[in-house]
């Protein structure tokens, strides 16, 4: 870990915003430009814009901090057992983006001793870079300024906004349908990223994802606790980058959420 970080956190969190910014402004100069797209495995695809992301994040960490490891999308990588991990996507919601839907944006995570210490998700297209630091506080900058982050105070889960992006076919997906219909309505928003965002500001009340994706659940981990919700793996135990998926809630929700997945 380079020594200089360590000694100055706000100038690392300055640098994870400018790279989300930095590589969320290039997917802005290729709206409704996304180059070749290509099906990287059957109905996951990746655009030339998406490449072209990571190269700049990449470029940007191995350039600032030679020693740390980086775990991206597209490259793949390495978590890093002692030191510092970078956990890129460098577009999430690229099937929003290669249809021109403004719903997508480039997320930026740091992984220390475990814990998700930074994270910043820039969404160009919506004007907005939310990001949090470990124990400071979530925030949203925007053309307006700076606001501090706060999950819903909704107390009834069938008052609730569910958001999730679920095939909703096979075994795997039977407690998160159990949690839709004890919700009130639900968002699909084609991009981890912005619906973790959207908890954190109090615009959904739960979320749940059930991958093993690092990359587009780190954020959440981050932005949903520092803006005083919760955030877990699927049963309840503390999320890592190696979990299975991830329940985010604004907190009052959490534990009901948790008893209707561990049901059947
Ligand atoms: C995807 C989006 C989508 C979610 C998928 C992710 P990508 O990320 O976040 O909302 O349902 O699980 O893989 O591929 O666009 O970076
Ligand atoms: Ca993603
Ligand atoms: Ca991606």
């Amino acid at each position: 870990m380079s020594t200089s970080s360590r000694s100055d956190p706000e100038g690392l969190h300055e640098f994870v915003c400018d790279l989300a910014h930095r590589a969320g402004e290039l997917q802005l100069s290729r709206y409704e430009d996304p180059g070749t797209i290509r099906e990287k495995a059957p109905k996951d695809i990746v655009t030339e814009v998406d490449l072209l992301c990571e190269e700049l994040m990449v470029n940007a960490i191995r350039e600032r901090y030679p020693n740390d490891a980086i775990l991206s999308e597209e490259r793949g990588g390495e978590i890093s057992a002692s030191g510092r991990t970078w956990l890129l996507d460098p577009v999430d919601g690229t099937a929003n983006f290669a249809r021109a839907n403004p719903i997508f944006c480039a997320c930026v995570s740091v992984l220390e001793g475990g814990a998700v210490t930074h994270a910043a998700v820039a969404a160009p297209r919506l004007g907005d870079l939310y990001h949090a630091t470990l124990g400071s506080g979530a925030f949203r900058d925007s053309p307006e300024g700076r606001s501090r982050l706060r999950v819903s105070d909704t107390e009834r889960l069938e008052y609730a906004f569910f958001g999730a992006d679920l095939a909703f076919r096979g075994s795997g997906s039977s407690g998160p349908r159990r949690v839709l219909s004890a919700s009130w309505q639900f968002r699909a928003l084609g991009s981890a990223g912005v619906r973790g965002a959207w908890l954190a500001a109090g615009y959904l009340d739960v979320s749940i994802g059930t991958r093993n994706t690092a990359w587009d659940y780190a954020p959440t981990v981050l932005l949903v606790s520092e803006a005083g919700g919760k955030a877990t793996d699927l049963s309840g135990g503390p999320w890592t980058h190696a979990s299975d998926g991830l329940v985010a809630t604004n907190g009052q929700l959490h534990a009901e959420v948790l008893e209707i997945l561990a049901e059947g």
